[in-house]
C-alpha cells in the first residue's frame, strides 16, 4: 500500500551532509502495526518523514522511490510518488511527529485546531457541523468533550497525545504515522494511549507505522518490526519472531538489554555509540560494536536478506545459511 525502494534521504548541514537514511525498502502492509526500533540518532523519524512525503530542507531525498496506492473510494487506486503525498495528508495518511507536545498551536483552543487541520486540506460542511462530529468522535474515543474548549496547556501531557491521536485519525486515514507516541509520558498514561492506538487501528482496519526506541512498546502491540541501526535496517519480521530468534546480533543486544520484571540486576545498554552518519564506516555499520565480528564484516556490507520466511537481516553471520539454501534452490 505504500513502499519505499532503496531510498537515502540526507540532511545537508554546515558541518556535511548527515546520511539519516541509507538505502533502505520497506513495505507498510495494509492492517497491520509495523514497529520501527533502534536507538536515538539511527534514522527513524527521518524515515518516517520520508514514508510522510514530509520532506524539507536542509533535508532531501536524494536517491530512491515512494509509491503509495490510494484508493479512490469507488474501487480503483491511483498511485502517487513522494512529491504528490501533501494531497492525501490526514485523508489518506496521518503523521504524529516526535515531540508532538510543541506541535498544537498554544494559542487557539484544541476546537480550532481540529477545525484548521480539518479544513487545510478537506472540505468540509458548516463549523456546528464538524464541531458535531469531532465531538462525536472523542466520545467513541471516551475523551472528554470539554477538551474542545481547552488551550493545549490546561491539558496534561497524556491527554494532549491522545487529542493528537484523535485529530490524527479522525478522517479515518488508511495509514498514520506515529513517533514515539509516548515517549516522556509515565507508564500509565503510556499504556492508555498504546490502548487508543491499537484500538483505533483495529477498529478502522487501518496501518499504524510507530516509531519507539522502547522495544517494550513494540512487544506489546506490534505486528512487524524493523531495527534500524546507523540509518539503515538490519533486521526486519514478524515481531513474535524478532524476539524469539534475533536474527541480527544489534537486535540480540537491544532486547538483552530490556529491563525484565522481578529481575533486580542493572541491565547493560550496548557498549559504545553508534557511528557519525556524516562519515559513516564501510562494510557492516555495528561492525565496531559487534560481539560476534568477523575481518570481513568490517570491509563488506552485508545486504537484508531473508533468512527465515518473512525475517529478513543484514549479518554476514547468515551467509554460510543462504549460500546452502541458495544451492539446493
Ligand atoms: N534537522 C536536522 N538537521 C541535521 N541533521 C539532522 C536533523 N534531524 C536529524 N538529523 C540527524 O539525522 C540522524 C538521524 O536522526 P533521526 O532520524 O532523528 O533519528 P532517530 O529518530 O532514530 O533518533 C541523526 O544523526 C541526527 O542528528
Ligand atoms: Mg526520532
Amino acid at each position: 500500500m505504500l513502499t519505499l525502494e532503496n531510498i537515502s534521504a540526507h540532511y545537508t548541514t554546515r558541518r556535511g551532509v548527515v546520511q539519516a537514511v541509507d538505502n533502505v525498502s520497506l513495505t507498510v502492509r495494509e492492517n497491520e502495526i509495523l514497529g520501527i526500533a533502534g536507538e536515538s540518532g539511527c534514522g527513524k523519524s527521518t524515515l518516517l518523514k520520508v514514508l510522510y512525503g514530509y520532506v524539507a530542507r536542509p533535508l532531501s531525498v536524494v536517491a530512491g522511490t515512494l509509491r503509495a496506492e490510494v484508493p479512490n473510494g469507488n474501487g480503483s487506486r491511483r498511485i502517487l510518488g513522494l512529491k504528490e503525498m501533501p494531497k492525501v495528508w490526514w485523508q489518506f495518511i496521518s503523521y504524529i511527529p516526535q515531540a508532538s507536545q510543541s506541535v498544537l498551536n498554544p494559542v487557539i483552543t484544541i476546537e480550532s485546531q481540529f477545525f484548521d487541520a480539518i479544513t487545510r486540506f478537506h472540505q468540509t460542511g458548516s463549523r456546528a457541523q464538524t464541531r458535531r462530529q469531532v465531538a462525536d468522535y472523542l466520545r467513541q474515543l471516551e475523551l472528554p468533550v470539554d477538551v474542545l474548549n481547552a488551550y493545549p496547556h490546561q491539558l496534561s501531557g497524556g491527554m494532549r497525545q491522545r487529542v493528537l491521536v484523535a485529530l490524527a485519525t479522525f478522517l479515518h486515514p488508511r495509514i498514520i504515522l506515529a513517533d514515539e507516541p509516548t515517549t516522556a509520558l509515565d507508564v500509565v498514561v503510556q499504556r492508555g494511549i498504546l490502548r487508543m492506538l491499537t484500538r483505533v487501528q483495529r477498529e478502522m482496519g487501518n496501518s499504524l507505522v510507530v516509531v519507539s526506541h522502547d522495544l517494550g512498546v513494540h512487544y506489546q502491540i506490534t505486528h512487524r518490526l524493523a531495527i534500524m541501526y546507523a540509518g539503515k535496517i538490519v533486521e526486519i519480521g514478524p515481531t513474535e519472531k524478532v524476539f524469539a530468534r534475533p536474527l541480527h546480533p544489534y537486535t540480540a543486544a537491544l532486547i538483552k538489554s530490556l529491563p525484565r520484571i522481578g529481575d533486580q540486576s542493572q541491565r547493560e545498554g550496548i557498549a559504545g555509540a553508534p557511528p557519525s552518519l556524516l562519515n559513516p564506516p564501510k562494510g557492516c555499520r555495528f561492525a565496531a560494536r559487534c560481539s560476534q565480528v568477523m575481518a570481513h564484516c568490517r570491509e563488506i556490507e552485508p545486504p537484508l536478506v531473508e533468512i527465515e520466511p518473512d525475517h529478513f537481516a543484514a549479518c554476514h553471520l547468515h551467509d554460510a545459511g543462504v549460500a546452502g539454501k541458495a544451492g539446493v534452490a
